[in-house]
């Protein structure tokens, strides 16, 4: 499979799985690897599960879907532990079709922790040192930058547990933090065509600067990708985010897909969850 998508943090936003959806396949991408958290938050968390189900798709397991498994909600805050709560009981006690239920259950408990595939990529929700609880993404590398105690730790240890190519979910915030050998240091050109020096050591991307949101990779290099969310953005762009990751030409692409926002948001605030909507709309 030459072009793979990767999907994350759909969060039970039906509008906006679908519309990912519909753009993987005008994009005739046929493989997608899922990293988690398809609910929680959103007003449609059997109808994502149903999607996946449909596609027969590989997914890992995000910490939504661990807190409802385990019933262990005391890492969240308020509004979101209420939100699994609600989610469990759709899930587990509704009055569904039983067989609709029961797939979407041993859909739950067949998701994985990590998934490495045959390039070598390997996909989980958190970071490679801990798949369900620990945030990796762009603000780890700004606290490098500054030389904030641990900052390098945490990145040298995660960037040991894999080899080349890692993709996870989890902060909702897309970007790609770029390990560079100080004999390959290289230039790319952003999208307004001016220089990005990939220097030795870390570096951070975001897509935005991208042209049309596409990074080549090297051989040389280690690169984890933090695809965004599909269904609760929170980089000020509301719009729906996802990789596809071309295994013949190496390269990474973020697409953002707008979809009926104002409708499921509608569908969150009608269950009570107004500060939850609010974000939706905002991309917060
Ligand atoms: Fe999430």
């Amino acid at each position: 499979m030459a072009r793979k998508a990767i999907i994350s943090d759909m969060h039970g936003n039906l509008e906006a799985t679908i519309a990912v959806f519909k753009d993987i396949d005008e994009q005739n991408i046929e493989n997608i690897i899922c990293i988690g958290d398809v609910i929680g938050y959103g007003a449609n968390p059997g109808e994502c599960l149903d999607e996946l189900i449909k596609r027969n798709i590989v997914s890992t397991k995000g910490n939504h879907e661990s807190a409802i498994l385990a019933e262990c909600y005391e890492y969240f805050r308020p509004e979101a532990r209420r939100s699994l709560l609600w989610t469990r009981e759709q899930l587990y006690n509704s009055s569904w079709h039983f067989i609709r239920k029961i797939r979407r259950i041993n859909f739950l408990h067949s998701m994985r922790e990590k998934y490495p595939d045959e390039t070598g990529a390997l996909y989980l929700h958190g970071s490679p040192r801990d798949w369900k609880n620990e945030y990796l993404s762009s603000g780890d590398y700004i606290n490098y930058i500054y030389k904030r105690p641990g900052a390098k730790r945490k990145l040298d240890v995660n960037f040991e547990r894999f080899s080349k190519l890692c993709f996870n979910g989890h902060n909702h915030i897309p970007g790609l933090i770029i390990k560079v050998k100080q004999e390959l240091e290289r230039e790319i050109i952003d999208y307004q065509k001016k220089k990005i020096i990939l220097t030795s050591g870390y570096n951070l991307v975001y897509p935005k600067e991208l042209t049309d949101g596409i990074f080549e990779l090297k051989e040389e290099e280690q690169v984890l990708v933090n695809v965004g969310s599909v269904g609760q953005p929170r980089n000020c762009d509301p719009s729906a985010s996802y990789f596809i990751y071309d295994t013949k030409k190496m390269t990474v692409q973020c697409r953002r897909i707008s979809y009926d926002i104002l409708k499921a948001a509608a569908k969150i605030k009608k269950l009570g969850f107004r500060h939850l909507a609010e974000r939706l709309t905002k991309g917060e």
